[in-house]
């Protein structure tokens, strides 16, 4: 059967959830739903663009009178969206909050719906990462996917719980301040504590590994293109740096990158995704520098880099899989996704 999909909100999560949808064989995109007629959803319709005909619809009469007052070609609300009765599976992809207030509408309609990480857990029956808990999502009616932080955090964690078993983690956290569009928010010089300890990660990947032990710190940093995590790990037992260097290089989604190879920053591992032509210079997978890679006793340590505004769009494409029932074998699903979205492993 083929997944029928429509997403709401079409900024910078939405427009990378609408686009995989379109490159996967057993998806199809139905519809979009945004607020504004911004320069995102102009873009995307073009007919260059990933989108282009899409059938769009406003959030509401207010937003839909202002979207056709700009002169575009807009279906009707969300309402409408939602009552066509040849949608499957709604992608909320609006601001952290929105999601949680749509709900009751999406419930309405019967539709089965995913969320983003900016809502909060009990927006959902399940909270996601494809590796960790894909089984858990089978033919559930909601799942939120985890923020990139959190994701980048699971894929990581999980990867050396399975293989050796973790005792407790630590991570400490340097976040982007905005994503490149965003050319109103900061800070631009300053570094900006969480206040809040447990910065709310740590209990964020507990919503999806219950039974992992972690503490997170948090600071927002000035740069767009990248969070930055470090990473420490108390194991259950001693293991040598290279099997845990040949688990990463094994896991899905997670790549190693060697610094004395000129990959040193954040900065150029993205151009990386740039040259290799990604859509966007989308990174999906996380980044974990191979030398930050060491262990001392029983303690293991990296670094890993997250591109924030792409890393979740994989999980996403799973998620509708996951929700539906279509296809029950993790694996299998992850397969498909990576290859849809070039993913090499
Ligand atoms: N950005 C990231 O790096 C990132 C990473 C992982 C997860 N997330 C999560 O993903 C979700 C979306 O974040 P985002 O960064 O994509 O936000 P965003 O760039 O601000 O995009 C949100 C889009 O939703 C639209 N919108 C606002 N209210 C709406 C409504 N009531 N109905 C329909 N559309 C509405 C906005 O329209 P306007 O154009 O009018 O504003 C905008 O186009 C959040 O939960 C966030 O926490 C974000």
């Amino acid at each position: 059967m083929t997944i029928r999909v429509a997403v709401n909100g079409i900024g910078t999560v939405g427009k990378r959830v609408a686009h995989a949808v379109t490159l996967q064989k057993d998806m199809k995109l139905v519809a979009i739903c945004t607020r504004s007629p911004s320069p995102v959803i102009r873009t995307v319709l073009e007919p260059n663009g990933p989108l282009y005909g899409t059938d769009l619809y406003a959030s509401d009469k207010e937003h839909l009178k202002m979207m056709k007052d700009a002169g575009m070609i807009v279906n009707g609300t969300l309402e409408d969206m939602l009552g066509r009765g040849d949608i499957d599976v709604i992608v909320d992809c609006t601001p952290g909050g929105v999601g949680e207030k749509n709900k009751p509408i999406y419930e309405k309609f019967k539709l089965k719906q995913i969320y983003e990480g900016g809502e909060k857990a009990s927006v959902a029956d399940v909270s996601f990462t494809a590796v960790a808990n894909y089984e858990k999502a089978l033919n559930v009616n909601s799942v939120r996917v985890v923020s990139c932080n959190t994701t980048s955090l699971v894929r990581t964690l999980w990867t050396i719980d399975t293989n050796f078993g973790v005792k407790e983690a630590f991570a400490a956290l340097a976040r982007r301040a905005a994503d490149p569009p965003e050319d109103k928010k900061g800070p631009i010089n300053a570094i900006v504590p969480s206040l809040s300890v447990p910065s709310h990660h740590a209990p964020d990947v507990q919503t999806v590994l219950p039974h992992l032990k972690i503490m997170s710190l948090a600071v927002v940093v000035p740069t767009t293109l990248a969070h930055v995590h470090m990473v420490e790990v108390t194991l259950k037992k001693k293991v040598s740096r290279e099997k845990v260097l040949e688990a990463f290089n094994e896991a899905t989604r997670i790549l190693l990158f060697k610094g004395k190879e000129g990959y040193s920053s954040t900065a150029s591992i993205i151009e990386k995704f740039r040259d290799l032509c990604r859509p966007r210079y989308d990174m999906y997978e996380v980044g974990v520098w191979e030398e930050t890679v060491d262990v001392k006793g029983n303690k293991l340590y990296w670094i890993h880099m997250v591109h924030q505004e792409s890393i979740i769009i994989p999980e996403n494409i799973d998620a509708i899989r996951a929700i539906t029932g279509e296809e029950t074998d993790k694996w299998k699903s992850i397969e498909k996704t990576n290859k849809s979205l070039g993913i090499l492993k």
